[in-house]
């Protein structure tokens, strides 16, 4: 070999090699070591299914989740490319079409537009650089809604740990169950459109059914099935927590900081698209529809900074999810802040709790 292209040889070596990991931090995620087989979707699938579990029925439901599974890897490759600041690869959701992980996983129902209970205006003037209510100890652990559209209950049972725990001193897990199983309350434009357990619901409309039913009970008192055949059992003397009132968080980012720092975490509502495929770091898309699929917690939020996974972090905010401590940043999502990305600023709300002695 001629010596003199030796410097070349490795300069292509060394260049081709980072250039795949910039790019593909898919490959680097599921495929760690260079030189794999970047096409080799069939050992990525093998992995996938060791790594969360998955079996299927038969040679022929294999075969399909092998399709949708390829479909979602190209998925993912594309969300990398409109979301440059978070990772994006195979996730406990990579075999489930874009429909199935909807239905299954999501279950925010359609809003009507209500301009009740609009939240005063707050001041903003001497706001932290950066908070998170889980270092004051207001965040219970990540919850996992299952195969269930209950994230609405989730969203609203977080956001009132968080008001009680401001309120009494304690943090207890509540029951989401209890809001699957015993709310049905309707918006009051809209008298079709109700919570309805793992078929949906809103968090405004599930504090509007706290109100009247007197409070949650404990999550180990009425734990979590996952389903909701079971009809209400809900039982008001093991009522834990109780809510004073509720308000409506205008879209203004400051006002919804503000917010967040003096009322505790928010339940918010989000476009969850790019969530089927995030892996981490802060989620910036460049375009990212509005129409609000899934309610989630808002605990906190960050200031720029740079993340050790990639490139310079925006501001941030920082989103408790309810998908189980696997998926995301230890069951965390982070998404950018200042311009409503995935609609995070408009469907904003703050709980308060009534403060009770008893224990
Ligand atoms: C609930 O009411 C109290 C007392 O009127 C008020 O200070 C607080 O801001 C209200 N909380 C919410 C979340 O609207």
């Amino acid at each position: 070999m001629d010596l003199r292209l030796l410097p070349l040889l490795l300069f292509l070596l060394v260049s081709s090699a980072s250039a795949a990991d910039l790019e593909d931090p898919l490959i680097q995620q599921v495929v760690p070591g260079v030189g794999e087989d970047l096409l080799n979707a069939e050992a990525h699938f093998s992995s996938f299914i060791q790594r969360f579990g998955k079996s299927y029925a038969d040679e022929k439901e294999h075969a399909h989740r092998f399709s949708v599974f390829k479909a979602n890897l190209r998925r993912a490759r594309r969300h990398q490319r409109l979301d440059p600041t978070a990772v994006h690869g195979v996730t406990q959701f990579s075999d489930l079409t874009p429909s199935e992980f909807r239905r299954q996983y999501l279950g925010l129902r359609r809003p009507s537009l209500s301009s009740s209970h609009e939240a005063p205006i707050l001041p903003t003037g001497d706001l932290p650089p950066d908070f998170d209510w889980r270092d004051h100890g207001a965040v219970t652990g990540v919850k996992n809604q299952g195969s269930c559209g209950s994230c609405w209950s989730f969203s609203a049972a977080a956001a009132l740990e968080g008001a009680n725990f401001l309120a009494t001193g304690n943090l207890e897990s509540l029951s989401e169950q209890q809001l699957v199983d015993c709310d049905h309350e309707c918006d009051l434009e809209d008298p079709d459109s109700c919570d309805s357990g793992c078929n949906g619901g809103l968090m405004t409309t599930a504090f509007q059914y706290l109100l009247k039913a007197g409070g949650l009970e404990r999550e180990a008192d009425y734990p979590y099935t996952g389903a909701d055949r079971g009809g209400c059992k809900f039982d008001k003397s093991k009522i834990a927590a109780s809510v004073l009132n509720f308000s409506v968080v205008s879209i203004d980012e400051d006002q919804i900081a503000a917010n967040l720092v003096k009322h505790g975490p928010l339940a918010v509502g989000i476009n969850a698209i790019f969530m089927q495929t995030y892996v981490g770091g802060v989620s910036c898309p460049y375009i990212c529809g509005r129409h609000l699929d899934h309610g989630v917690l808002l605990v906190g939020y960050g200031a720029a900074g740079y993340s050790p996974i990639r490139f310079k972090e925006k501001p941030y905010w920082i989103i408790k999810n309810s998908w189980g401590e696997s998926w995301g940043e230890n069951g965390y999502y982070k998404i950018c802040r200042g311009r409503n990305v995935c609609g995070v600023d408009s469907m904003v709300s703050s709980v308060s709790a009534v403060h009770t002695t008893h224990t």
